[in-house]
């Protein structure tokens, strides 16, 4: 059994018990995934499995045999960061950095699935590209917390990708 991360195969481990979070801190060596709660309460553990986000604490390694998982890493470098990565520099949307791999791969994954037309409170017109307003990106955004409240820059980050 088998998983892509970031365009690299791993092979699954023998323990069903093993979390994807902490196959892929410490099977795959990718530290920028972090480990908050390990609740599914706090968001910092988000990774995209095949484009849609989840709360990798929360997953069992071995169910996912075939899927293409992204990490903070796999979105983009130092050198060449995505344009999420970017905003969140330009804005400074941390404090600490302990939550921000998990808020920009969820804010990444939140724009695609807008795009995608699922629901909007901004319109119930799926054809419209929605507006995304302040107040959309902290609901859509609610389950990612930063402990240091730096709220206002995050979301000012994610609606320059946004626009
Ligand atoms: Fe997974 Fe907190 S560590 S939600």
């Amino acid at each position: 059994m088998t998983i892509s991360i970031n365009g690299q195969d791993h092979t699954l481990p023998d323990d069903p018990r093993t979390s994807l979070l902490d196959f892929i801190r410490r099977d795959a060596g990718l530290t920028g995934t972090k480990k908050g709660c390990d609740h599914g309460q706090c968001g910092a553990c988000t990774v995209l499995v095949n484009g849609v986000r989840i709360n990798s604490c929360l997953s069992l390694a071995v169910t996912h045999d075939g899927d293409t998982v992204t990490t903070i890493e796999g979105l983009g470098q130092v050198a060449t960061p995505s344009a999420m990565q970017q905003a969140f520099v330009d804005h400074d949307g941390f404090q600490c950095g302990y939550c921000t791999p998990g808020q920009i791969c969820s804010a990444t994954a939140m724009l695609q699935e807008i795009a995608a037309g699922w629901p909007s409170d901004a319109t119930e017109d799926l054809e419209a590209k929605p507006q995304v307003t302040g107040e959309e990106i902290r609901e859509r955004m609610s389950g990612n917390l930063c402990r240091c409240g730096a709220y206002a820059n995050i979301v000012a980050a994610i609606q320059q990708v946004a626009d």
